[in-house]
């Protein structure tokens, strides 16, 4: 997993150097993407490069690759590193430039560009029947008003994630106004006796490739599934709580704030739809 791609090079990743002046070191000023890779393909490339235009074109940096060379670096990258599983980080930042001014600089930059490997551990629904489920706390979503970005900038989710931490839990699920948004990092999906729903895509979160997936799933399996506002009543009365994201897939909560999510373990829905996701992603990375 050593071997990291940087501004054109492929290398080892305690050479690789970037200058203190980049403006991702200096404002976070960059966006980044994480593509899981199974059997040494991509999963749903296609969507995740989409959403690197839309993050690039949001920040105003211009996309330094087309499509192609993107799947190309990656295939490279991904063989590099052994192929199998895996997960790739990219990350785009407007470059270097001199002094630290915040505008961007009159002269076009070189955007910085880095891509690196890392590992992936077995994603719970991989294994739905021994499945143990995660805890989680609410918290107050301190973030900004376009966490539809997939932006470097990534303090108020660190944070979150650490207080999560440090009360015993996986994850910190966040609301707003008194609605759920989503997960410090992932998308969230709540089963009541209102049925299967995650908060709608808007500024106000990541439009998670994997919740996207799920949805598609529900559907197709006759889990009828709304992509509608969740009021944080209805978390805390939630049967189940599903977590979504690229590296974890889709993973239960089974305690939220100290108190047990339904009977306090992985729920019927959840092992359902666990076992269609594994379906799906072993039928389209060729893992039959
Ligand atoms: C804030 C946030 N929301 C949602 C997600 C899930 O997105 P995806 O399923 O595309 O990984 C992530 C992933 O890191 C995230 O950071």
């Amino acid at each position: 997993m050593d071997t990291v791609y940087l501004d054109g090079a492929l290398v080892k990743a305690d050479e690789a150097r970037i200058s203190p002046l980049d403006r991702g070191f200096l404002f976070a000023d960059g966006i980044y993407e994480v593509i899981p890779v199974y059997g040494g393909t991509p999963f749903r490339l296609t969507d995740h490069l989409a959403r690197l235009e839309r993050s690039l074109a949001a920040v105003e940096i211009d996309n330094p690759r087309d499509r192609e060379q993107w799947q190309a670096l990656f295939d490279e990258l991904i063989r590099l590193n052994g192929g199998g599983n895996q997960a790739l980080y990219l990350q785009i930042t407007r470059g270097a430039a001199k002094g630290r001014d915040h505008g961007f600089p009159s002269a076009p930059l070189e955007p910085t560009v880095f891509v690196m490997s890392l590992p992936v551990s077995v994603p719970a629904a991989d294994t739905p029947d021994s499945a143990t489920g995660v805890a989680a706390v609410t918290r107050d979503d301190i973030r900004w008003s376009r966490c539809d970005i997939k932006s470097v900038s990534l303090l108020p989710n660190i944070l979150l994630r650490q207080q999560a931490l440090e009360a015993g839990a996986s994850e910190a699920i966040l609301v707003r106004d008194g609605f759920v948004t989503e997960g410090s990092a992932s998308n969230v999906f709540v089963v009541s006796e209102d049925g299967i729903a995650t908060p709608p895509r808007s500024h106000a979160i990541l439009g998670g490739i994997t919740r996207d997936l799920v949805l598609e799933l529900c559907h197709e399996h006759g889990l009828p599934a709304a992509e509608r506002e969740v009021p944080e009543s209805e978390l805390r009365r939630a049967r189940e709580i599903w977590l979504t994201s690229s590296t974890k897939e889709v993973v239960p909560v089974v305690t939220l704030n100290g108190a047990p999510v339904g009977e306090g373990r992985p729920g019927d829905q959840w092992k359902q739809l666990a076992r269609h996701y594994v379906d799906f992603k072993r039928h389209l990375c060729g893992l039959d």
